[in-house]
């Protein structure tokens, strides 16, 4: 090959499930593959790599990734009769549990890498080519990971997560994650400002910090935020998901004090019986919890509330349920995701006696998601008439349109030039549907303005009271899509 010529392309399609940190990790991995000369496609087809980043938390979440690989061996055939050759590659955390089993069961799967070990996705795929060595990597080393990623990010719009914290000590009986994302890891704090910066110096103006307890980080949250706040681009600060009992005073009183810090807080509760709670390994009562929100709002009053909740943990009674209810009404939330209780091979609650009948499961999450249902419905309708900062995303579904999220993380639609996307605009509400907002921009005159953040634009900090925000996901439809 002379000097002139071209790296010869190849391609590399991901599909995600899972978390917010399975979008990360899918991120990443092309930052690795890129040096390599893969560039991203959305179509297997023409993939010459094929990664499927994966999730174990309920069954139905891995049952898809069997079903996904039998055809995307369909297409590693069809392109091998056309001389091409393919890699398939399992990633995320159902690679993490069951990795050779998968190999055994899908022998087009070429390798696996599990959440903690997709830096070394270069070797795994020269070793596949060689058809010798391992090909499965799933080891726990979170530093070594993160230190042989990029410094460099090459962020996909103007909003990024950054993971900050990985893994979990907490062990609530129902869950996979302690298994598949090792112990808690919390990174350094400079790497995470260097990454931020680099994310700023691309456009990216907002930024979501990750980790499974994402408030246990070790340098405490508060302070971490404070810091990426000083960044200069950056003006919108989330961080997801919290557990209850890290959620310490320092970080609420950030809430009050840091105007880059949204006023949205993802908590989940699981339950609202003691009992269910105590079986669950959770560390907090319903009271603890009802009284942690309590002081969240004292501090800042607009905020916006999110939770997860699990019906039909095993021996829940319609008692335990009517407070999980209970609960919901008393806080009330701007959403929340509701599960089925899913039982998970090797975790305590799976052994745990009085599993709940399916149609029972089904019966409960219906009623639950019915309140859900009314409690999102009327915090978007409270928006009306209101003016809120929108950070401008994408275009619109129609021509002339854009869009973006509000500070609650509501879905906004609005009229306005693509010019805007970036910044930070204030738009007037005027219909409100489950899942998003419509406006117009407010005031018209100052159309092309940048970030706009005074007190008359009803910014975060000019709001009254409010009782909970939207997301754009709808109960119980979080497997296979981005959740908590
Ligand atoms: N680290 C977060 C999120 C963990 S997974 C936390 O501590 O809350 C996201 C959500 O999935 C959980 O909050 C829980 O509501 C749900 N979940 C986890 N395991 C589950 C299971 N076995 N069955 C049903 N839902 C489950
Ligand atoms: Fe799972 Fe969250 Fe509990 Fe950890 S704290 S075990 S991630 S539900
Ligand atoms: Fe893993 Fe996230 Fe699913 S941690 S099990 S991909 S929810």
């Amino acid at each position: 090959m002379t000097k002139s010529e071209p790296t010869p392309a190849k391609k590399v399609f991901i599909k995600t499930w899972g978390c917010q940190m399975n979008v990360y990790d899918s991120e990443r991995m092309t930052d690795v593959l890129r040096p390599l000369g893969y560039g991203v496609t959305d179509t297997p087809d023409d993939a010459d790599l094929m990664v499927l980043n994966t999730c174990h938390i309920r069954e139905k979440a891995e049952e898809k990734v069997y079903s996904d690989l039998g055809r995307l061996r369909e297409i590693k055939e069809t392109r091998a009769e056309a001389g091409l050759s393919t890699t398939i590659a399992v990633a995320g955390c159902v690679a993490q549990a069951q990795g050779a089993e998968i190999m055994r069961r899908q022998p087009a799967v070429d390798l696996v890498v599990g959440p903690q070990a997709y830096h070394q996705l270069p070797e795994l795929i020269a070793r596949a080519h060689r058809a010798s060595g391992e090909r499965l990597a799933a080891d726990f080393r979170p530093n070594e990971k993160f230190d042989a990623l990029p410094a460099q990010r090459t962020p996909s719009g103007v909003t990024a997560y950054l993971t900050v914290q990985e893994g979990c000590d907490k062990f609530c009986t129902f869950c996979v994650v302690p298994y598949t994302r090792g112990g808690e890891y919390s990174r350094p704090v400079q790497a995470i400002l260097d990454e931020a910066k680099s994310l700023a110096d691309q456009g990216v103006r907002e930024v979501t910090l990750l980790g499974q307890n994402v408030n246990a980080y070790a340098g405490g949250l508060a302070n971490l935020v404070r810091r990426i706040a000083e960044i200069p681009g950056l003006d919108r600060i989330r961080y997801t998901t919290s557990h209850p009992s890290d959620m310490d005073d320092e970080l609420i009183a950030a809430h009050a004090e840091i105007p880059e810090l949204m006023p949205f807080l993802h908590l989940p509760v699981q339950s609202g019986s003691d009992r269910i709670l105590k079986a669950m390994n959770r560390r907090h009562t319903a009271e603890s919890y009802v009284r942690l929100i309590e002081k969240i709002r004292a501090a800042r009053p607009d905020i916006a509330l999110s939770g997860d909740f699990i019906v039909g943990f095993p021996g829940e009674s319609d008692r335990d349920f009517q407070a999980t209810l209970a609960l919901m009404r008393e806080v009330t939330y701007a959403s929340a995701f509701s599960f089925k209780y899913s039982r998970r091979p090797g975790t305590p609650a799976s052994a745990m006696p009085g599993q709940v009948p399916e149609p029972l499961k089904e019966e409960r999450l219906a009623e639950l998601n019915q309140l859900l249902d009314d409690q999102q419905r009327a915090f978007n309708t409270a928006q009306t008439g209101r003016t809120l900062d929108v950070l401008i995303e994408r275009p619109g579904r129609h021509p002339g349109q854009i869009a973006g999220r509000s500070p609650y993380l509501q879905a906004v639609h609005l009229d306005g030039p693509e010019s805007l996307i970036g910044n930070i605009v204030p738009v007037r509400i005027e219909a409100a549907a489950k899942m998003s907002l419509a406006g117009i921009l407010f005031p018209p005159a100052r159309r092309e303005g940048g970030s706009a953040r005074s007190d008359e634009t009803g910014g975060p900090l000019g709001h009254s009271p409010t009782l909970a925000a939207l997301r754009p996901v709808p109960p119980d439809k979080r497997e296979g899509e981005i959740l908590a």
